[in-house]
């Protein structure tokens, strides 16, 4: 079997990189270890950035997110009682967010892939990259029972934060960086009409709570829990109770509760593999990064990685230019790094860290200079111009000649 281009797993990653290049004309074939169903029963983020956006539409799988995806002019941070709105789109000259749900995305994605055409091996085991450093790699693998080997030019390691392709990466060329935080978001989905018309992100006392949505009809909300609690400590009607005690009151008052159709816990990290590119195999999305999700940045990094590999490809191909790979992971990572800082700073400023050792110093003054420091974002234009150009998205960088 050959392509042009492997690709490893079928997240939004692997399935954006696949519809653009194939536009481009570039061949390529996904292989993603567990079914597409199970692929959409993983409830993500829902906030777009306007790049990312564009690119769904260069991509030609726009027309359900532009008709159901909610435009955002702005957010809300609640913290002391006071709700702060950050007027996206007046802040940054015109741009804001689409709400529209990543398993919406990827849906749209994998139908398109089908409709075109385009081969993917769902429930391929045991993938393996191989001789990634010559000029003739491969990926062998397990289908159906039997083994196969699929040559390409290049593959795009697009298998998330727990796949096969970064550990490809020999350990003395990879350098990880990491922080863990004290503390997980334990998310509840409900077909309940959302709280406010936009998103309220609300520091409290008794820990972190989000307000967001994914439709005018259904909800998504979250609540800083210990890193010890187990989903099943969590009854419906207990998160209700604790995240009206964590919303403003006025929108607690208001609040429509149900039963909910998912709860999940998720830990929160920072982390970050450099080189992003080992021979022809390319790092993206997660498998390179992660970030905590208080920024909305998870599936944003993914695409801007997307965007890069993809402008990269078609350069390669278009313009028979293989030199052009060795762009990638500096472009990448100064890309990624900025959303880092964002995501690791919000969320330092709206958790509480509780009596966890935050470095060098005591928790009781990370405390202080971190509740001095929204203070002094939310209470001047220019502190609310920082976070919100930088929620709206940083622009993508452009290949050098
Ligand atoms: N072989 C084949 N497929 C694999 C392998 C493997 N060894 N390991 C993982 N995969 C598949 C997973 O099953 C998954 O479907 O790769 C896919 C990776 O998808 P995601 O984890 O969603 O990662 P990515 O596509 O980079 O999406 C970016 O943005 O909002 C964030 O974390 C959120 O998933 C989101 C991410
Ligand atoms: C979500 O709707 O799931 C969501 C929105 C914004 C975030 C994180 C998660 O920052």
């Amino acid at each position: 079997m050959k392509t042009q281009v492997a690709i490893i797993g079928a997240g939004p990653s692997g399935l954006l990189l696949g519809q653009l290049l194939a536009k481009q004309g570039i061949d390529n074939i996904i292989l993603e270890r567990v079914t597409g169903d199970y692929v959409l029963g993983r409830i993500r983020a829902g906030i777009l950035e306007q790049g990312f956006a564009d690119l769904v539409r260069e991509a030609g799988v726009a027309e359900r997110m532009d008709a159901e995806g909610e435009v955002h002019d702005g957010f809300d941070i609640a913290s002391e009682g006071k709700r702060v709105r950050i007027d996206l789109k007046g802040l940054t000259g015109g741009k804001t967010v689409v709400c529209y749900g990543q398993v919406e995305i990827t849906q749209d994605l994998m139908l398109a892939r089908e409709a075109a055409g385009l081969q993917t091996f769902y429930e391929a085991n045991d993938v393996q990259p191989q001789d990634v450093k010559t000029d003739a790699p491969s990926l062998t693998f397990e289908y159906q029972g039997e083994s196969y080997r699929l040559e390409c030019d290049y593959i795009a390691g697009c298998d998330g934060f727990h796949g096969v392709s970064r550990q490809t990466i020999p350990e003395e060329v990879r350098t990880e960086y990491e922080r863990v935080y004290p503390f997980g978001w334990l998310g509840l989905l409900s077909d309940t009409p959302p709280a406010h018309s936009e998103l309220i992100y609300c520091k409290h006392e008794r820990g972190f709570a989000l307000a967001s949505m994914r439709s005018e009809t259904r909800s998504r909300y979250y609540l800083q829990v210990p890193l010890a609690d187990k989903v099943e400590d969590w009854s419906d009607d207990a998160f209700w109770a604790e995240l009206k005690k964590r919303l403003p009151q006025d929108i607690a008052e208001n609040l429509v509760t149900g039963p909910s159709l998912e709860k999940s816990i998720a830990p929160l990290r920072s982390f970050v593999c450099e080189p992003m590119q080992y021979g022809r195999l390319f790092l993206v999305g997660d498998a390179a990064h992660i970030v905590p999700p208080t920024g909305a940045k998870g599936l944003n990094l993914a695409a801007s990685d997307v965007a890069t590999l993809y402008k990269i490809m078609t350069r390669v191909y278009q313009q028979n230019d293989p030199d052009c790979i060795s762009q990638y992971s500096d472009i990448a990572l100064r890309r990624v790094w900025n959303g880092e800082r964002f995501s690791w700073w919000m969320s330092n400023m709206l958790h509480n860290f509780g009596q966890m050792e935050t470095g060098d110093m005591d928790a009781a003054t990370f405390k202080r200079f971190m509740d001095s420091e929204l203070g002094y974002f939310l209470g001047s234009e220019n502190g609310r111009r920082v976070i919100a150009e930088q929620y709206v998205g940083l622009p993508y960088e452009e290949l050098t000649d």
